[in-house]
């Protein structure tokens, strides 16, 4: 039992409340016992006081008095004793037993009685065989003693009365037990079980359940817990979901170049095509999948390199202005078959920024390559740059269809194309995106778009300069 959260909390829970019990009942107990005791000692003290004052009225009684005593131990609750001011009893209760008359009281019985002082002791008394609480109040007329009355009375019926209240304590205690138990228990399980619940679902996370859920619903700590599990069972789904939507789009793109591939060459082997330009222009088209498919492969090894953090790139300065110009020239073949015009707009004495070269030149060249494939015929594509604080921002801006709001944040995503079939007959995997994402953000920089349907699009991003 011990080895579950309910089990501790329970023990715990039962170990301090009997533990306080305990103390509390032995506590009191004492104190009451105390207190009874003494408030029996102040009553007795006060009846002796009573009686002294009858007999100092009355004067004493004589010798064998003992019927005229009755009347009191009738009124007291105690044994009563009077003796003369030598010590010797001259009259008692019939509750004593033996003969007691002119017996000499001890000193040790009387105390300072006789000398005017109220005595009280709690002794073993061999005349009445058991412990007996004794008050001796002297009987005085002016300040002359003329004897003293002794009341007694047994310590053990004070015990009876006082276990009485103790063993009501007890029952009280044992019900107070009871109760922490019901209330206990019911705050344990209240603990335990989301704590329980949230194990059992966890561990069918583990198992790939992605879509189990914890439902408690409490405020506290243990309700944050299980919204915060909840938010990363959603996570690891989602991931989940990236990570098959990601293999089947693979297995999508691989297969199409392929399949294309696959029927020439089973073409080719029966002898289906005659020598001449048709065969060419299959060959060609073969050629053209071969080239994508090695393209894509290539594009998904880097991504996957990019996106588990391998860069190990060297970092030198970059003059911005030098880049755009060598991607430019690059291009210039591109441009001029789409016949677009291509326009700088870069000031001079730009600070050089910090950067892989051949990265950064992969990201233009991304980006560019869009511009060309969207761009309409006799377009402009404007590439510009700007030093701010401590970056130089670069941007791509063309006249194409732009891109609607609600797609832009989904282009930076592997395989994601906003007209699918438009868009891989111009060729794109839709990896370009993600590929610029992965290295400016390596570089510490960022990229967005802006972009208005029918108006064109702006793809910007920033380098840090040299420090
Ligand atoms: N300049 C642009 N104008 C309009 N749409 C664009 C532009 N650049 C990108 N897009 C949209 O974003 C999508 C993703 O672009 P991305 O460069 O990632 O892929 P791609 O160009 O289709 O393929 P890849 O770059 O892998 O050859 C594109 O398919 C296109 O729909
Ligand atoms: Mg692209």
């Amino acid at each position: 039992m011990m080895k579950s959260i309910f089990g501790k909390l329970m023990w715990s829970y039962l170990a301090v409340i009997v533990i306080t019990l305990v103390i509390a009942i032995l506590a009191t107990s004492q104190l009451f016992s105390h207190y009874f005791i003494a408030a029996k000692q102040k009553e007795l003290v006060r009846q002796g006081k009573n009686i002294a004052a009858i007999l100092t009225e009355t004067g004493m009684p004589t010798r064998g008095g003992a019927m005229f005593l009755r009347q009191f131990e009738l009124l007291v609750d105690a044994q009563v004793l009077v003796v003369d001011r030598e010590g010797f009893v001259v009259g008692h209760g019939p509750g004593m037993r033996g003969p007691m008359i002119n017996r000499r009281m001890t000193p040790a019985d009387l105390g300072d009685v006789l000398e005017g002082k109220v005595v009280t002791q709690q002794r073993y008394y061999p005349q009445f065989d058991r412990t007996m609480l004794a008050v001796a109040v002297p009987i005085q007329s002016g300040t002359y003693v003329t004897g003293a009355v002794l009341l007694f009375t047994p310590v053990a019926d004070l015990s009876a009365t006082i276990a009485a209240v103790q063993r009501l304590t007890l029952y009280g205690a044992g019900i107070a037990v009871i109760l922490a138990t019901i209330l206990g228990y019911w705050l344990s399980r209240s603990i335990s079980r989301p704590i329980r619940e949230m194990s059992n679902v966890s561990l069918a996370v583990a198992r790939g359940q992605f879509d189990r859920r914890v439902q408690v619903h409490s405020e506290d700590e243990l309700g944050r817990l299980a919204r915060n599990f909840n938010r990363m069972a959603a996570n690891l789904a989602k991931l989940e979901k990236t990570r098959r939507d990601f293999i089947a789009n693979v297995s999508h793109e691989l297969r199409t170049p392929l399949t294309s591939i696959q029927g020439f060459l089973e073409a080719l082997k029966d002898g289906v095509f005659p020598e001449g330009p048709s065969r060419e222009r299959y060959l060609e088209a073969a050629h053209r999948d071969t080239l994508r498919l090695k393209r894509l492969i290539n594009d998904l090894l880097d991504l996957a390199s990019l996106q588990a953090g391998k860069t190990g790139w060297e970092l030198h300065a970059i003059e911005p202005a030098e880049l755009v110009h060598r991607v430019s020239a690059r291009l210039k073949p591109q441009l001029d078959q789409h016949r677009l015009k291509l326009r700088h707009n870069i000031p001079e004495n730009l600070p050089p920024v910090l950067g892989n070269e051949d990265r950064i030149e992969q990201v233009l060249t991304n980006l560019i390559s869009n511009a060309i494939r969207f761009s309409p015929a006799e377009g402009t594509i404007t590439i510009a740059a700007v030093s701010k604080s401590d970056t130089v921002e670069i941007s791509v801006a063309d006249e194409g269809p732009g891109i609607p709001p609600e797609e832009q944040p989904h282009i930076w995503e592997r395989f994601h194309r906003v007209e699918k079939s438009r868009a891989r007959d111009l060729g794109g995997t839709g990896l370009g995106l993600a590929i610029v994402k992965e290295i400016v953000e390596a570089h510490g920089g960022r990229v967005w778009v802006e972009s208005e349907p029918g108006k064109g699009s702006i793809f910007s991003f920033t380098i840090p300069v040299v420090p």
